[in-house]
């Protein structure tokens, strides 16, 4: 039997805090993990033109790894491409990322309700298709942060963070309206949750914090129900880097996930 991994995507690292909850639930399968981390951050591209770049890249991903399933561990590319994705490669899984705006509005007292995500997710049509489905009774706020998912590449690299910097990239999701306040936050990048106790540690007030980390690997394991077996991982999961050369904090990082870079 060949082995057939599951395969993470992300423009980074962010996509790991979605590995950490599949490797609970999706124990024992092989998996790769790719950071497009030659054309990061996601957040500031054009639309045409990452759609183009990750038509291009999921081609050679495809052939290369053969993977039994994908997850698009990445909002920004999520909103953009996942259609597009289903469209151009209609013989694979995909598992998509999709801002938790749905649970936020189900789960709000104040009714004010704000996502933080990057300025890519912010402009999409599919994060205002949510918000005109799911939560039109809300006000909802959306955050597009210039700094943030860098702020959490350098944090998971180093080990070290501008508190005051993330401080001031959350500022703007904290509303006071008519005696009300913001009640809860939307993580929409899969980098946030790494970040997420500098968040609570610089927060104006207590919210809740809502990380789709483990909805999407509940997704993953769901879908996989249907798909070929793999043999057991060895622990030898590969992962690969656009860019061709990471700096050695990755290697140190993904090893801690059980990967190697290839
Ligand atoms: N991790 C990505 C997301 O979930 C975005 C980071 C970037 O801007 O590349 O949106």
């Amino acid at each position: 039997m060949q082995t057939r991994p599951i395969l993470f995507f992300d423009s980074g690292i962010g996509g790991l805090s979605v590995v950490k909850e599949a490797r609970v639930l999706l124990p024992g399968r092989p998996y790769v993990y790719v950071a497009d981390d030659a054309a990061f951050p996601y957040g500031a591209w054009e639309e045409e033109a990452l759609l183009d770049r990750m038509i291009g890249l999921f081609a050679e991903l495809i052939e290369r790894y053969r993977p039994v399933m994908s997850v698009i561990a990445c909002n920004t590319a999520s909103t953009l491409a996942i259609h597009r994705l289903r469209e151009a490669f209609p013989d694979e899984t995909f598992v998509g990322t999709v801002p938790a705006i749905k649970p936020a509005a189900e789960r709000t007292r104040s009714g004010l309700v704000s996502v933080l995500a990057t300025p890519g997710t912010v402009k999409r049509q599919y994060t205002h298709d949510l918000i005109r489905d799911f939560a039109a009774q809300c006000h909802v706020r959306l955050v597009g942060s210039e700094h943030l998912a860098s702020l959490a590449e350098q944090y998971m690299r180093e080990g070290f963070v501008d508190e005051a910097a993330v401080g001031a990239e959350i500022a703007p999701c904290f509303v006071e309206e008519n005696g009300q306040r913001t009640d809860i936050v939307v993580l929409a990048c899969t980098h946030y949750p790494f970040l997420v106790n500098r968040m609570r540690k610089t927060a104006p007030w207590p919210v809740d914090w809502i990380d789709t980390s483990e909805a999407i690997a509940r997704r993953a394991l769901a879908l996989s129900v249907n798909l070929p077996k793999s043999p057991d991982g060895n622990g030898a999961d590969l992962a690969h880097f656009t860019s061709g050369a990471p700096v050695e904090g990755y290697r140190r990082l993904l090893s801690g996930f059980g990967f190697t870079i290839s």
